[in-house]
C-alpha cells in the first residue's frame, strides 16, 4: 500500500485498510512515499494507492513517486482508496494523471472508491461530524474491499466537467510553491517545539538564526499549521481557510450545528444516503 496524507485523515484510512487486509491473511506493506524507498511493486499482488484529493488531484508526491516505479511484467490488481473534504462529482476525475501513468507500468485500476472525510482545509467541520465521516468509513471499508477481492470492478461516474477542473486545478502546485514562502509564524504563541520542522513532509521547514523559514517546496498540506499545538502558523494568502487545530475523531453523539457552505450540503446529503444503502445492502 503506498500513501501519501498531509494532516493524517488519509493516514486513519491507511490503517484501517491495513487492519481489514491483516484480518484476511494478508501481509501488508504500508509504505508512506515522502519517507519510503520506491518498492519494486512485483513483488506484491495487490497495490492499494491511498491519498487525499487536492484540488480536484492527487497530491504530488504520489504521482512522483508512482512515476518512479518500475514497468511490471505480471498482474497486480491495483485498488485506489481516496478521501476528500467534499463529495462533489468534480472530484471523481482525480485519479486520472495517476491512473495514465500506472497504465505506463501496466497496472490497471481495478476499483476506485471515494470516502468523505472532514475538511483539513478551506472550512472546520464540527467533531461531531468528523466522528460521523469516520463511523461511515469503518463501516463502508470492509464491503467495498470485499467486492475488490471478490472481483466486482467500481469506477467513479464521469462527468463533462470534471477531467477539464482537474487538469486546470492542477496549477495548485505550483500554487503551494509560490504560497509556501509566505506562511508566517506569531513567535508571541509559538513555543519552539519544532514539530512543524520535523514533521513537514516536504522538508521545506528550516530553523535559520532562531527563526523557522518556510521554502519554496511546500504542498500545502497544512499538516505545520493544523498540528502546531498553539496555533501559531498563518498560511500565506489562504490564512481565512486555515482549520487548526486538528480534529480529536473521538466520539461525539450529540449533534453539534455544522457552519458550512451550502454547496456542501446536496453532496453530503448524498454520501450519507448512498453510505446508508451500501451499509444496509439495499
Ligand atoms: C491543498 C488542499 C486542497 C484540497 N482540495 C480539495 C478538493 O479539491 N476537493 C475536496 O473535496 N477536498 C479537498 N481538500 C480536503 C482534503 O482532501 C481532505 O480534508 C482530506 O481528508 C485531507 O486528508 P489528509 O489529512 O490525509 O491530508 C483539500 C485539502 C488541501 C490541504
Ligand atoms: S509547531 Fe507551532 S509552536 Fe511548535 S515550533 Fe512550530 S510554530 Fe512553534
Ligand atoms: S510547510 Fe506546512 S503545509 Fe507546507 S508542506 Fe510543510 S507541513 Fe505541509
Amino acid at each position: 500500500m503506498i500513501y501519501f496524507s498531509g494532516t493524517y485523515n488519509t493516514k486513519i484510512l491507511v490503517d484501517l485498510t491495513s487492519t481489514i487486509f491483516n484480518n484476511k491473511g494478508y501481509v501488508v506493506k504500508a509504505v508512506d512515499v515522502t519517507k519510503g524507498k520506491v518498492e519494486d511493486v512485483s513483488d506484491f499482488d495487490i497495490l492499494v494507492i491511498a491519498y487525499p484529493i487536492y484540488a480536484f488531484n492527487a497530491p504530488y508526491p504520489i504521482i512522483d513517486y508512482v512515476k518512479r516505479l518500475n514497468k511490471v511484467s505480471k498482474d497486480i490488481k491495483c485498488l485506489i482508496l481516496k478521501d476528500s473534504g467534499e463529495y462533489l462529482s468534480l472530484n471523481n476525475a482525480s485519479s486520472l494523471q495517476l491512473a495514465s501513468i500506472l497504465n505506463k507500468k501496466n497496472i490497471k485500476v481495478f476499483s476506485e472508491y471515494h470516502y468523505l472525510m472532514p475538511y483539513s482545509f478551506v472550512f472546520r467541520h464540527t467533531d461531531y461530524m468528523a466522528y460521523k465521516m469516520l463511523s461511515i468509513i469503518k463501516e463502508r471499508l470492509p464491503l467495498d474491499i470485499d467486492d475488490f477481492l471478490n472481483g466486482n470492478h467500481h469506477y467513479l461516474k464521469r462527468f463533462i466537467f470534471d477531467r477539464p477542473f482537474s487538469f486546470i486545478f492542477r496549477v495548485q502546485r505550483l500554487g503551494g510553491k509560490i504560497n509556501g514562502k509566505h506562511y508566517r509564524i506569531d513567535y508571541n504563541k509559538c513555543i519552539k517545539c519544532n514539530k512543524c520542522l520535523n514533521n513537514c513532509p516536504a522538508n521545506n521547514i528550516k530553523l535559520i538564526d532562531d527563526k523557522y523559514i518556510f521554502g519554496n517546496k511546500c504542498l500545502m498540506c497544512q499538516r505545520c499549521s493544523v498540528n502546531c499545538p498553539k496555533q501559531a502558523i498563518s498560511v500565506g494568502f489562504f490564512k481565512k481557510w486555515a482549520i487548526g487545530p486538528s480534529y480529536s475523531f473521538s466520539e461525539v453523539t450529540t449533534y453539534q450545528k455544522e457552519v458550512k457552505p451550502k454547496y456542501c450540503a446536496r453532496s453530503y446529503k448524498r454520501y450519507f444516503e448512498e453510505s446508508e444503502k451500501r451499509i444496509n445492502h439495499e
